[in-house]
């Protein structure tokens, strides 16, 4: 599939003109950026399809109180770029995309999710909306009012972020074992910061592992739950990056480490849940230079989309699958730490080949 494919979108996207107000935001690289403004309902929205090579994209729909548009068009853009390298590295048959919605999710109206479900579904499947922060299954239900593109909607099957955290725990291990020769978490020292629906699952599970926790939260009431059921040490927000422990894992939002706070970080290894937690590709460098060990993010956070991707594929709710499938996460670590090493590169630039050549692969085989 080729960005070529967006034109069938266009006459759709023309027939919503009335109501709605959708630019085309042009940037080099990216397979189509629309903003998407409907007055009636006060949703202000971008969607970013980054890559569709190798098929359509599946990405989540984070809702956050933006500044500014720009501030919003550039978390967009770095999301969906992401995405496209989780998909790619994880072997999915799907691309990279990602949406916003800049608004407070406590204020987001149901009518304002209904707009967006008619906005994205415009787009015909080339976009599948998922859970992102400020986004929960409740949202995804009112949005799927509009549109069937959506994933991860349904209360009985659950959303992806265990699956996510589940994935996490994978290269935890692997990452452990590289520095320490083990795998085992009991008695190592993990930070957690953000503790939402892939942190509070990863604290659960690393506890059962044996791990020390430590964690913070904006919100005292999920640091105080942890505290209370995991035993964990809650530290303020602004400590928890810089604490001395064997991991650190950030799971709230992205750009947390930048080259102005990387010298203050204690932790043996960086391997955490969200996406973008480097601010730039020289921040893995200095990592590196450091003897700090990063699990590059969107190779060990992509379970929840494996996992919603295998169900999708399969047409059926197959969990065992979907965390057989998440668990291969460990292997592609694995190998992406022995390519850094003999190439000597960072391991971030080691995810990067993989991706670079999984993208070629999917071009040469879309031109036969
Ligand atoms: P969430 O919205 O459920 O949880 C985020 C948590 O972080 C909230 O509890 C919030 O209070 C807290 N938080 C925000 N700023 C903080 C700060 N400065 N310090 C400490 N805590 C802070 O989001 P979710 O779904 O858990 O996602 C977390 C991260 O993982 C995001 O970056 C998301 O993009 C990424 N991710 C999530 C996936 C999923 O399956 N949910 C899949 C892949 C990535």
């Amino acid at each position: 599939m080729t960005s070529s494919t967006l034109e069938h979108c266009f006459q759709a996207l023309d027939a919503l003109s009335e109501e709605f107000q959708i630019e085309q935001i042009e940037r080099p690289g990216f397979a189509g950026i629309f903003s998407c403004m409907h007055a009636k309902s006060g949703l202000e929205a971008i969607l970013s399809l980054h890559d569709l090579t190798l098929g359509p994209a599946l990405g989540g729909v984070r809702c956050y109180p933006y500044s500014s548009q720009n501030e919003a068009l550039s978390d967009v853009m770095n999301l969906s770029r992401a995405m496209t390298h989780k998909a790619a590295a994880s072997g999915l048959p799907i691309g990279g995309g990602k949406s916003v919605l800049c608004a407070e999710s406590s204020k987001l109206s149901s009518t304002a999710l209904r707009a967006f479900g008619r906005f994205i579904d415009a787009f015909s499947g080339q976009y599948i909306a998922a859970k992102d922060v400020g986004i929960g299954i409740s949202e995804l239900q009112e949005i799927r009012k509009a549109t069937e593109y959506v994933a991860g909607w349904s209360r009985d099957i659950g959303g992806p972020s265990k699956f996510t955290a589940w994935g996490v725990v994978a290269g935890i291990e692997v990452s452990l074992e590289q520095v320490f020769g083990s795998s085992s978490c009991k008695g190592k020292t993990i930070a957690i910061q953000g503790l939402g629906g892939v942190g509070m699952a990863l604290a659960e599970f690393l506890f059962w592992k044996g791990a020390q926790l430590i964690v913070s939260d904006t919100d005292p009431q999920k640091a105080r739950f942890c505290a209370e059921r995991f035993s964990a040490q809650v530290v303020s927000k602004d400590a928890l990056l810089f604490v001395p422990c064997d991991v650190l894992s950030p799971c709230a939002l992205g750009g947390v480490l930048f080259e102005e706070n990387i010298g203050s970080v204690r932790a043996k290894i960086v391997a955490g849940g969200a996406n973008n937690i480097l601010a730039s590709p020289q921040v893995a460098d200095e990592m590196d230079k450091r003897g700090i060990l990063y699990a590059p993010d969107y190779i060990i956070n992509a379970g929840g989309l494996i996992r919603l991707v295998t169900e999708k594929l399969a047409g059926v709710n197959d969990p065992l699958q979907g965390k057989c499938r998440v668990e291969e996460i460990a292997s592609t670590l694995r190998s992406i730490y022995d390519v850094a090493r003999v190439q000597k590169i960072s391991t971030m630039a080691a995810a990067d080949l993989l991706v670079a050549e999984r993208l070629r692969q999917g071009r040469a085989s879309n031109a036969h």
